[in-house]
């Protein structure tokens, strides 16, 4: 009778392993799919939805088909109330946030992905010897090294996408001193340095060494704090991407140590997929991945050349004529587009110039606006067609032969300094360049600065006119007009 149950028990066991198992690999293959749709607007909602669901699949079938030595694996209460509390928070922040606070957002979710993955780590070191007689637990092992690279990587995305969080909403300001590229490579070195050491002990009580873990746990947070603090101004971008790329890579280590395929599959997309974005970005703005890496970056510390000439204003009637009678016409929109919320006057206006006959397109930049793809999300909302949105490589060439570029709340990605001004801290930038265009009209508030806070020559070269004003409303009036005509 004692035999029948256990071997009941160990096929009730082994049958839920394999379900899981198969679960694991549908979610990762929804996440596979969810991300491949991701590349295309049209159908990037739909691809975010197969993800989460994958998500959501894997986390129940880990709550009621995971076994930890053939038992359940209990506080179910307490994790559903997490899951409640965390999912109550998400959804009323997500909500509730503007588009264009979008960025501290993700920096700020990033970061939370990071602290789990810490977290996981902090609280499996001490288990390494469950199970040992003697109570020692070999430090020499891809477990150990598995815990201790989550460890670190979780918490240098938590402290750097905190630190980043600050910047993005004007909370932190930048710190920038040659000092700190010594003292980051100081701090990588003693965190690697430390981690052979620990794991070269060998067999040792785990708790014996935890406190040589916390230091690593706290030298990880600090590296966090100083590899973002001088990083600023155009470069943001890219810090933001390469976090990200680390918290997946912390949430793989994970993977590795409770052998938990989904885990390992989500966190070697996100880190790759982070990766790959990091170096397109760093490509974008013409920066090596090393000069990130061990924070030198942040471009120069010099000053920028004054710019010379006057400003000359134009008004909307003058603007929707040099429009109406215009051949070609590339909208390069900018931040200004997405905080004045102008994208839907700008694409009526695209409409009734094409109707009359005008050729008019979109160039895009890679860091245009606050996240990346934020113009493509922003003109897709509004209906552009995809076909109508150029990329930067592709719009550049051509420009020469432009009667009008409009720039619409852009301001550093057609800054030509990024060309020509050494001292620039934007200097080497690729950008849009409008400047090449026969005549170029920008539409902004003021003379307010952009993100890089620099001034631009643009708007005092002597093809340039400024139509003042708030985009949308530039935008609606120059519609009222160009239907007058
Ligand atoms: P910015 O350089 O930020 O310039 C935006 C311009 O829009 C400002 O000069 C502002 O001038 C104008 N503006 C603001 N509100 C407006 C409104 N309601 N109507 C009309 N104009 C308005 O924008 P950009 O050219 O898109 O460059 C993006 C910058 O952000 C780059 O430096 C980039 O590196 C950085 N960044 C990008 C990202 C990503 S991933 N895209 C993330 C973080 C930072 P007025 O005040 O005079 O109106």
């Amino acid at each position: 009778m004692f035999d029948t149950i256990e071997v009941l028990k160990t096929i009730a066991f082994s049958l839920s392993e394999s379900v899981l198992e198969i679960v694991y690999l549908l979610a990762s293959i929804l996440f596979i799919m969810g991300l491949k749709k991701l590349s295309a607007p049209d159908t990037a909602r739909a691809g975010n939805l197969w993800a989460a669901f994958g998500m959501g699949l894997a986390i129940v079938a880990t709550i009621f088909l995971h076994q930890m030595d053939g038992k359940d694996i209990g506080n179910k209460g307490l994790i559903f109330l997490s899951i409640g509390l965390g999912t109550f928070a998400g959804w009323s922040i997500a909500t509730k946030v503007k588009m264009t606070a979008m960025p501290q957002l993700v920096s700020l979710f990033n970061g939370m992905g990071g602290a789990a993955a810490a977290l996981i780590s902090l609280l499996e070191f001490p288990h390494l010897a469950e199970g040992s007689p003697d109570g020692t637990a070999d430090l020499m092992s891809g477990h150990v090294l598995a815990i201790l690279l989550g460890l670190v990587i979780g918490s240098v995305s938590f402290a750097g996408s905190m630190v980043a969080y600050g910047k993005l909403d004007g909370k932190i300001n930048e710190w920038r001193s040659p000092a700190l590229r010594y003292i980051n490579m100081g701090f990588l070195l003693a965190i690697f340095g430390t981690i052979g050491w620990l794991m070269s002990l060998g067999s040792v009580p785990p708790a014996n060494a935890m406190f040589v873990v916390y230091g690593i746990f706290a030298a990880s947070l600090l590296y966090g704090v100083f590899f973002v603090m001088p990083i600023g101004g155009a470069d943001m971008p890219v810090v933001i991407s390469l976090l990200n790329s680390f918290t997946g890579m912390a949430a793989a280590m994970g993977g590795f140590l409770y052998d938990n395929q989904a885990m390992l599959t989500g966190g070697i997309l996100v880190g790759s997929a982070g990766t790959i974005l990091t170096i397109l970005m760093c490509n974008a703005m013409n920066r090596s991945l090393t000069n990130v890496i061990i924070g030198a970056f942040g471009g120069t510390t010099g000053e920028s050349q004054e710019v010379e000439g006057t400003m000359k204003e134009t008004n909307v009637s003058d603007a929707a004529i040099q429009l109406f009678y215009a051949q070609k016409v590339v909208i390069v929109p900018g931040y200004g587009m997405a905080v004045g919320n102008a994208q839907h006057a700008c694409r009526e206006l695209e409409k009734m110039l094409a109707k009359n006959g005008v050729d008019v397109s979109y160039a895009i930049h890679p860091v245009a606006g606050r996240m990346p793809g934020h113009m493509n999300v922003l003109l897709a909302e509004a209906d552009v067609p995809y076909e109508k949105m150029h990329e930067m490589d592709e719009a550049n060439p051509d420009m020469p032969n432009v009667d009008v570029v409009m720039v619409i709340g852009a301001n550093d990605v057609v800054n030509p300094a990024a060309e020509d001004d050494k001292n620039s801290p934007i200097y080497g930038m690729p950008i849009i360049q409008a400047h090449n265009a026969k005549n170029i009209i920008v539409l902004k508030r003021g003379k307010g600065k952009g993100y890089a806070a620099i001034e631009n020559a643009l708007f005092f070269n002597d093809k340039t006119k400024m139509l003042f004003g708030d985009a949308k409303d530039s935008l609606q009036k120059l519609v009222s007009e160009v239907k007058g005509l």
